[in-house]
C-alpha cells in the first residue's frame, strides 16, 4: 500500500511561474510514489477573500486546468475541491475543541499576515483557525507526506502537535505524524528580483499571451553595473541568467560568455529569453486553453476526485467518533 500524500492551494488568483516551478514541479513527480490527494482549498481562500468570494468559482476551474496542464494526472491522483468533501469541516470542528487558543495566537504565519496584509480585515474567528482546518485537511487522509513550501512549516508543526494531542486524549493511535516534502526545485524570483508573488504584480502567469510574456521579459532587471552595452556583464547576479538556467540549462555556458564578454546587450538577451519561455510554456498553455473549453470535463474531474477523497474521509471520521465515544 502506498503512503498517502496531501497538498493544496488556495484559489485566490491566477497561477504563475512561481507555482509551476515550485509546488507543481514537486507534485507531478510524486504521483507514482504516493497515493496523492490534491485539493483546491476554497474554505481557506474564503478566510481571507470573504469580501470578493464571487471570483472564486472561476479561479477554481482555472486552477484545476492549470494543474492538469502542468502534469497532475486525474487518473493517478485525486483532484478535488475542499468544500465538496464535508468531513474536512467535521474534523476541523473536533480539532478546534482541543486546540489551545495560545497555539493559534502565537503561530508565526498568523502574526505575520495580520501585520503584512493591508486592506483586508483578518481579525476574525475564522482566520485565527486557519491552521486548525489545515490540520484537518491533512489528518483526515492520515497523510504522511505533505509537499509544501517553507512558509507552511509552522502549520505542519501545529498539525503534528494537534495530532499527538488527539491521539493522547482519546487513546487512539489514529493519526500518523505527517512529514513535509520540501520543494527541491530552485526558487524563481519575480521580474523585479523580489519573491514572485501575486501581490507584487511581478510574475509571468500561465494565462499570459506571447506578447505579454515578451513585454514582461523586457522589463526584467539585469546587472545594474552594466550601463553601456560594451560593459562586461555579471551573469552571476543577473535574474535573467537564472531564468535561462531554469528554462534551458543547456544554454547557460553560451549566455555566460555573451554576457561577460559583452557580445550581446541585455535587451537582446531578454528577447531571446522571452522566446525560450514562450516555447517552454507553449504546450502547457495550449493544454490549458483546450481544457478550459470543456468546463464540464473539469467539473467532472473535481467530482470524481471528491468521490475518491470521500471514501477515505468517511472512514477516518468514523474512527474519530468512535475514539471520542461520541457516536
Ligand atoms: N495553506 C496552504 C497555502 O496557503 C494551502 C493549504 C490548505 C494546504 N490546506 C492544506 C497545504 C493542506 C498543504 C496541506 O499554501
Amino acid at each position: 500500500m502506498k503512503k498517502r500524500l496531501l497538498s493544496g492551494m488556495r484559489p485566490t488568483g491566477k497561477m504563475h511561474l512561481g507555482h509551476l516551478f515550485g509546488a507543481l514541479g514537486n507534485w507531478t513527480g510524486l504521483q507514482d510514489k504516493y497515493s496523492c490527494f490534491f485539493m483546491v482549498a476554497d474554505w481557506h481562500a474564503l478566510m481571507s477573500e470573504y469580501k470578493n468570494a464571487g471570483c472564486m468559482k472561476e479561479f477554481i476551474i482555472e486552477m484545476t486546468a492549470d494543474w492538469i496542464s502542468a502534469g497532475v494526472d486525474p487518473d493517478k491522483s485525486a483532484i478535488f475541491l475542499q468544500s465538496d468533501v464535508k468531513e474536512h469541516l467535521e474534523l476541523s470542528m473536533v480539532l478546534s475543541d482541543i486546540m489551545p487558543l495560545s497555539w493559534l495566537e502565537r503561530c508565526p504565519t498568523y502574526k505575520e499576515q495580520l501585520r503584512e496584509i493591508k486592506g483586508k480585515d483578518l481579525t476574525t474567528y475564522g482566520f485565527l483557525g486557519y491552521p486548525v482546518l489545515q490540520a484537518a485537511d491533512i489528518l483526515i487522509y492520515k497523510a504522511e507526506a505533505v509537499p509544501v513550501g517553507q512558509d507552511q512549516l509552522p502549520h505542519l508543526e501545529l498539525t503534528r502537535e494537534i495530532a499527538r494531542r488527539f491521539n493522547h486524549f482519546y487513546k487512539g493511535n489514529i493519526f500518523p505524524d505527517p512529514e513535509p516534502v520540501l520543494t527541491k526545485t530552485s526558487k524563481i524570483l519575480g521580474l523585479d528580483n523580489r519573491k514572485m508573488s501575486k501581490s507584487y504584480d511581478n510574475f509571468i502567469s500561465l494565462s499570459d499571451t506571447a506578447d505579454v510574456i515578451k513585454k514582461k521579459a523586457s522589463s526584467m532587471i539585469t546587472d545594474p553595473q552594466r550601463i553601456k552595452k560594451t560593459d562586461p556583464g555579471h551573469y552571476d547576479i543577473c535574474n535573467v541568467f537564472s531564468y535561462y538556467n531554469l528554462f534551458k540549462p543547456e544554454t547557460a555556458d553560451e549566455v555566460k560568455a555573451w554576457c561577460k564578454e559583452a557580445q550581446k546587450g541585455c535587451t537582446e538577451c531578454k528577447h531571446i529569453l522571452a522566446d525560450i519561455i514562450i516555447k517552454h510554456l507553449e504546450p502547457i498553455i495550449e493544454k490549458r486553453t483546450n481544457l478550459l473549453k470543456d468546463k464540464a470535463y473539469l467539473h467532472d474531474v473535481l467530482k470524481e476526485g471528491a468521490k475518491k477523497a470521500s471514501d477515505v474521509t468517511a472512514k477516518t471520521m468514523h474512527e474519530v467518533y468512535k475514539a471520542i465515544g461520541m457516536k
